[in-house]
C-alpha cells in the first residue's frame, strides 16, 4: 500500500507498510465517533455531576470578573451586592484568594499575569490588559454565578494611551530571546546589497492581522482538594487541555504539592488548535476558588472571555525581499518579522522560520523583532510560525515568477535547494517539487495563463494560485506502557491527548501492526496522568512521538518475550533482532518457526506482561519537515468586494499517513482554516479602549459551510524513516500553511490586484 523506496534510512522500515494485512494506513472511523455523534462523550465544559456522579459531589461554579479597563490599577473592589444574591456562596478577590507561587510556566512562556489584580495594598494591582481576570463569584449554578460576577463592583484608576495595535508598536527595537530555539537574526552574505544589485528584485511589507482560535469547547476548569485520611493533600482536575503532564507541573508548583498529588484528566477536546497548550489562567483561578469554598469548583472561561483570558496569534508586520538573476535564480532572501507580546510575558510566533527551509540564496538575512502591547499574551494557533510566516514569501515568490516571466511552479522548481540551506544536512526527505507536479496535475495547472486578468464568468473574475506548505517534523519526549494479556487482547495507555484527530484510533492501528495483531484487539487509552507522560500534543508531534514509543516498548516486549520462552521453544535463547510479531505470533525472522503470544504467556503462566517504552527525538543528522503544495480558484467580485472559493486542492509529502481517513480530515481542517485565515477572520480592535471588539462568533467570521467548495486532498505515499522510527511527520498543522499566499496570489491572478494584507476582506477588493 506503501511505496518504501530507501532502505538505508536511518530507522528500520516497519515490515507491514507494504503488506495487505496491515493495519497502518486503512480509513477507519474515529474510535469515539459514536460517543460524539449521539452526545454521551463528555467534554470538561459540559461535565456538571450528571456526566460524573462520582467524581464531584457538592460541585459549585465559579464565573471570573475581568478587567474592563486596559491600563491602569484596580483601586476597590465591592462584592456586598454580589454576595447579598441568592445562590452565591463566595466572592474571590485578591483580598482573600489562597496564595499561590506563580509558576515558572511551561514551554517558555511566563505566568506573570495569573493572580487576580486588586486594590493598593493586595499582592498585585496592575491592570496590563482588558479581560485580566480581578475576582471571581463563586455559586450554586452557572447562572447565580454569573449574575454575580455582573454585580461586583471595581473601581480603577485609569492610566491613559493603552496599546492594541501592531503599527504602534512598528518602531520597538526588542528582539525576541530565541526563535524556538535558534537567536532572533541569521545573516550570511549581504541581502540588502544583493537586492541593490540584482536585476530582479520584489521588496514589500505585508501585514497578516490578529486572529482568534475560537474552539466550540471553551477553556474549562474543575477543580477538587481532598484531604486523605492519612492527612495528605491532593488536587483532583479536569481540564480541557492539549497538555496534561504541564498544566499537572504547573498547579503543583503553584499549590506546594508533588506533581503525584496532582491528578489531571481529559477525556475530549472539544478544538483547541493551539489554544489549550499552555495553562491559561482560568486553571489556577478554578483551583483558588476550590481551595477558597472548600469544594469542588467549575469554572467556564465565556465566549467573550476568550478573547481577553486566553492566547491568540499575533499580528505580524513583516518586509520580504528577494533578489534574483534574470532567469529567476534567488541570490539574496531578506525576511523581516515583527510580532507582538504582552506587557509583561513573552511570547513571539517565529514568522521567519519556514524561511530557512524553503530556498538557498548565497546572501540572506532573517530577523525579527517584538513590540510589547496591553493585550493578553499571544499563543501558539496551528502552523504559529508558518501560517503568517510563509504569507509574504509565498507572495513575493509569486510577484518574483510574474517579474521574471515564468510560471510560479517553474520559479520552485528552479530554486529548490539540495540541501537544507540553514543547517547543511540533507533534508530526511523532501518532494516538494513532487508535490508541486503532482498537485499541478491534478488541479489541471497545466493551461493557466500567465497574465491576470484573463477569465470572467458573467460578474466574477477568475483567477487560480498556488503556494508552497510547510511544517518542521516535530517530536516531544514521550512515554507508553504496553499490555499484552493471555486472552489475545493488547493494551497501550499514554498520558496523550484526543484533540479530536482520533488519537486512539491511529495508534491502535499502530500497535497492531508493530505486534501483528488485529487492530480490533487493541485498546489506546489515554486522557489521564494517571498514564505515562505525553508530551505537549501540539507542533503536529502526537502521533510520531507516541507511535515511536510504541515502537520501542513492543521491542522491549519481544525480549521479554524471548526470555519468557520455555527450552523446548524455537524462540529459546534467540536473540530479540532475529525475532518479529507476525499473525499473533512471535517468530524466527528466518525460518518463520515460532509460538502464539497467547501460549508464550501460557507456558510462562503470565495473564499479561507489559513494558514501557521511551520516544525522545535527540538530534538528527537530518532536517526533519514536511512540505506540500497548496492550490485554490477563486472568483472575485470586485463591486462587491466578494472572494468565493471554488476550488482547493491540498498535495503533501509528510511521511507515513497512518489512517487515509482521519489523515485526509487534518489535511483537510488545515486548508478549511486557511479558509479563515485567509479571507475571513479579524480580530477588529478599539484603538482608544485597547479592547477587541468583535469577540464573539456573530462578528468574528470562522469559515462556514457555504464558504468552504468540495476541497482536494493528496499525499505522496512515501514513508520518512530519517524522520521518525514509525515514518511518520505530523500532518495537524501543514494544511494551513500555503493557504493565506495561494488565496492573494489567485486574487492577482483574477484581478491584477495584489493583497499584501490578510485576511483581503472586501473592503480591500473594493478599494
Ligand atoms: Mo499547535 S498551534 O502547535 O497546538
Amino acid at each position: 500500500m506503501f511505496f518504501v523506496d530507501k532502505s538505508d534510512t536511518a530507522f528500520a522500515p516497519l515490515p507491514r507498510l507494504a503488506d495487505e494485512k496491515g493495519a497502518i494506513g486503512r480509513p477507519k472511523v474515529r474510535r469515539t465517533g459514536r460517543a460524539k455523534v449521539t452526545g454521551t462523550a463528555a467534554y470538561t465544559a459540559e461535565r456538571d455531576g450528571r456526566h460524573s456522579p462520582d467524581s464531584f459531589p457538592g460541585l459549585l461554579h465559579a464565573v471570573a470578573v475581568p478587567a474592563t479597563i486596559a491600563k491602569g490599577r484596580v483601586t476597590a473592589i465591592d462584592a456586598s451586592a454580589a454576595e447579598a444574591m441568592a445562590g452565591v456562596r463566595h466572592v474571590l478577590t485578591p483580598a482573600n484568594s489562597p496564595k499561590i507561587k506563580v509558576p515558572e510556566g511551561a514551554g517558555g512562556l511566563s505566568f506573570q499575569s495569573v493572580e487576580p489584580a486588586g486594590p493598593a495594598g493586595a499582592e498585585s494591582q496592575e491592570i496590563v490588559h482588558a479581560g485580566q481576570y480581578v475576582a471571581a463569584v463563586i455559586a450554586d449554578s452557572f447562572e447565580a454565578a454569573r449574575d454575580g460576577a455582573m454585580a461586583v463592583k471595581v473601581s480603577y484608576e485609569e492610566e491613559p494611551n493603552p496599546l492594541i495595535a501592531i503599527e504602534a508598536v512598528r518602531g520597538s527595537q526588542e528582539r525576541p530571546e530565541s526563535l524556538m530555539g535558534d537567536p532572533p537574526v541569521m545573516e550570511e552574505g549581504d541581502a540588502e546589497a544583493a537586492l541593490r544589485e540584482a536585476p530582479l528584485r520584489i521588496d514589500q511589507q505585508y501585514k497578516t492581522d490578529t486572529n482568534h482560535h475560537n474552539p466550540i469547547e471553551p477553556h474549562a476548569t474543575i477543580a477538587a482538594f481532598r484531604r486523605d485520611d492519612d492527612g495528605s493533600e491532593t488536587l483532583s482536575v479536569r481540564d480541557t487541555t492539549q497538555n496534561l503532564y504541564g498544566t499537572r507541573g504547573s498547579l503543583a508548583e503553584a499549590f506546594g504539592l508533588k506533581p503525584e498529588q496532582v491528578e489531571v484528566v481529559c477525556d475530549y477536546v472539544g478544538g483547541a488548535f493551539g489554544s489549550k497548550g499552555v495553562m491559561w489562567p482560568q486553571a489556577l483561578l478554578a483551583c483558588k476558588c476550590a481551595k477558597l469554598a472548600g469544594a469542588p469548583v467549575k469554572l467556564v472561561v465565556t465566549r467573550r472571555q476568550l478573547y481577553g483570558g486566553t492566547g491568540f496569534r499575533s499580528p505580524t508586520l513583516q518586509r520580504v525581499g528577494l533578489a534574483a538573476k534574470e532567469d529567476g535564480t534567488l541570490t539574496g532572501i531578506l525576511h523581516e518579522g515583527l510580532t507582538i507580546t504582552s506587557i509583561r510575558d513573552n511570547y513571539s510566533d517565529a514568522v521567519v522560520m519556514a524561511t530557512k527551509v524553503m530556498y538557498a540564496a548565497p546572501n540572506r538575512r532573517l530577523a525579527q523583532r517584538q513590540g510589547r502591547l496591553n493585550t493578553q499574551l499571544p499563543t501558539f494557533m496551528r502552523a504559529p510560525a508558518e501560517t503568517p510566516g510563509m504569507f509574504p514569501l509565498e507572495c513575493a515568490m509569486d510577484e518574483l515568477a510574474e517579474a521574471a516571466g515564468l510560471d510560479p511552479i517553474e520559479l520552485r522548481v528552479r530554486n529548490e535547494p539540495e540541501k537544507d540551506p540553514t543547517t547543511g544536512k540533507p533534508f530526511s526527505d523532501r518532494r516538494f517539487v513532487e508535490c508541486l507536479r503532482a498537485g499541478a496535475e491534478r488541479f489541471g495547472w497545466a493551461d493557466r495563463p500567465l497574465k491576470p486578468r484573463q477569465r470572467r464568468e458573467g460578474r466574477w473574475l477568475i483567477g487560480t494560485g498556488v503556494a508552497a506548505a510547510t511544517y518542521p517534523a516535530f517530536g516531544f519526549p514521550t512515554e507508553v506502557e504496553l499490555t499484552i494479556r493471555a486472552n489475545g487482547s493488547v493494551r497501550a495507555v499514554c498520558a496523550t491527548h484526543e484533540l479530536g484527530t482520533g488519537t486512539a484510533t491511529v495508534q491502535a492501528q499502530t500497535t497492531a501492526d508493530l505486534l501483528g495483531v488485529p487492530a480490533g484487539r487493541v485498546t489506546f487509552d489515554l486522557g489521564t496522568t494517571a498514564y505515562p507522560k505525553g508530551g505537549v500534543s501540539g507542533g503536529s508531534a502526537t502521533t510520531l512521538s507516541v507511535g515511536s514509543a510504541l515502537r520501542d516498548a513492543a521491542e522491549k516486549l519481544k525480549a521479554a518475550l524471548v526470555q519468557h520462552a520455555p527450552a523446548e521453544s524455537p524462540l529459546s535463547g534467540a536473540k530479540p533482532d532475529d525475532v518479529s510479531f507476525d499473525s499473533g505470533k512471535l517468530v524466527l525472522t528466518e525460518s518463520g518457526e515460532g509460538e502464539a503470544l497467547e501460549d508464550l504467556l501460557e507456558e510462562a503462566d503470565r495473564a499479561e506482561l507489559s513494558a514501557k517504552g521511551r520516544y525522545s527525538p535527540g538530534e538528527s543528522d537530518y532536517s526533519k519537515h514536511s512540505f506540500g503544495a497548496t492550490f485554490v480558484e477563486v472568483g472575485v467580485d470586485e463591486e462587491f468586494g466578494l472572494v468565493r472559493v471554488r476550488r482547493m486542492l491540498g498535495c503533501y509529502a509528510c511521511g507515513t499517513i497512518l489512517n487515509r481517513k482521519l489523515g485526509r480530515s487534518q489535511f483537510l481542517g488545515g486548508m478549511v482554516m486557511g479558509i479563515g485565515s485567509g479571507l475571513l477572520e479579524v480580530t477588529h480592535h478599539d484603538t482608544r479602549l485597547a479592547r477587541w471588539t468583535n469577540d464573539n462568533l456573530a462578528e468574528y467570521h470562522v469559515p462556514v459551510n457555504a464558504d468552504v467548495p468540495d476541497i482536494d486532498v493528496m499525499w505522496i505515499d512515501a514513508p520518512d524513516f530519517n524522520a521518525s522510527p514509525i515514518g511518520a511527520k505530523g500532518i495537524g498543522e501543514i494544511g494551513i500553511t500555503g493557504v493565506n499566499a495561494a488565496f492573494a496570489n489567485a486574487v492577482w491572478h483574477a484581478t491584477g490586484k495584489r493583497h499584501r494584507s490578510c485576511p483581503i476582506t472586501p473592503e480591500m477588493v473594493m478599494a
